[in-house]
């Protein structure tokens, strides 16, 4: 199934009237376990997922299903606590939904995060790291189906997806916090399971330096449709088969929990930098 522009002209205007006026610039997906983030929201307006037509819930561990609006570090964001996974039974178009929605409402910039596995074998688990591409290649698009021109082309560019402006200011939002930020390519697998070891040799082999089941998607319809992207991953796991024991959600909840201050001073940092 395809949404259609009223669809998304519905859910707009939905939250429009929650608004009371105020207009989001920068759209924040929050991954798990890193929602807290949305707590420190001043003058929130909160609105849950299901409560706006057409939204999705989101059922993953860690995330709580609402968009926070209001001000962090100055800026006017709408920060979405908890994202929707194609690994719930949703389909792309579903995933990335909120993503246009915002959009219309006024956000020109997306920040991106989440939890990941590290691939790369230099870098340790905690470590953060900013997105410089991703791959995406073995699953469908999201912006398969009818094009809306409304939001952008048909075949779009993807050779910017993470903004090389946002990127270089997230590395001296780093250096002025004396953060190490490692920088890399994030591989996508639509999971529930973890991966195989074979598997993550496999995707390292093809450049993959992190490994999670979110952020492509939202990233493939945010440029489509003109949006400036950054990314930042926490490294919560090494990825499958590096180290001699099994993965875990609670590895990355705790990694998560225990990333909460330096995570987000950076998010914060970049969004002052803005
Ligand atoms: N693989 C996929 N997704 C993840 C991982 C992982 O190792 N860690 C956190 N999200």
């Amino acid at each position: 199934m395809n949404f259609s522009m009223e669809q998304y002209q519905q859910s707009a205007n939905y939250l429009r009237e929650q608004l009371g006026g105020f207009v989001p610039k920068v759209a924040m997906v929050l991954g798990s376990g890193l929602g807290y983030l949305g707590d420190q929201v001043e003058q929130p307006i909160y609105v849950d997922y299901q409560n706006i037509p057409h939204f999705k819930s989101s059922t993953a561990p860690g995330h709580r299903g609402r968009l926070v609006f209001g001000l962090l570090e100055g800026q006017n964001v709408a920060v979405m606590q908890g994202r929707m996974h194609h690994y719930e039974g949703y389909s792309y178009e579903e995933v990335t939904y909120a993503i246009r929605v915002l959009r219309l409402l006024g956000c020109d910039t997306l920040i991106v995060t989440n939890a990941a596995g590290c691939i790369n074998t230099q870098w340790q688990a905690g470590d953060l790291m900013l997105i410089t591409d991703h791959i995406k290649m073995f699953s469908e698009s999201p912006l398969r189906g009818e094009n809306l021109p409304e939001f952008g082309t048909r075949f779009p560019d993807s050779s910017q997806l993470y903004t090389p402006k946002l990127r270089t200011l997230a590395r001296n939002a780093a250096k002025k916090l004396n953060i190490s930020l490692r920088e890399g390519v994030y591989f996508y697998c639509y999971g529930p399971q973890y991966e195989t070891p074979a598997e993550i040799r496999a995707a390292r082999l093809l450049g993959g330096d992190a490994v999670g089941m979110s952020t492509a998607p939202e990233v493939i319809v945010a440029g489509h449709c003109g949006m400036q992207v950054l990314g930042i991953t926490l490294l919560s796991n090494m990825a499958a088969g590096i180290l001699d024991q099994p993965l875990s959600e609670q590895e990355v909840l705790d990694a998560a929990e225990t990333a909460k201050g330096t995570f987000s001073s950076l998010i914060r940092t970049c969004l002052q930098m803005l």
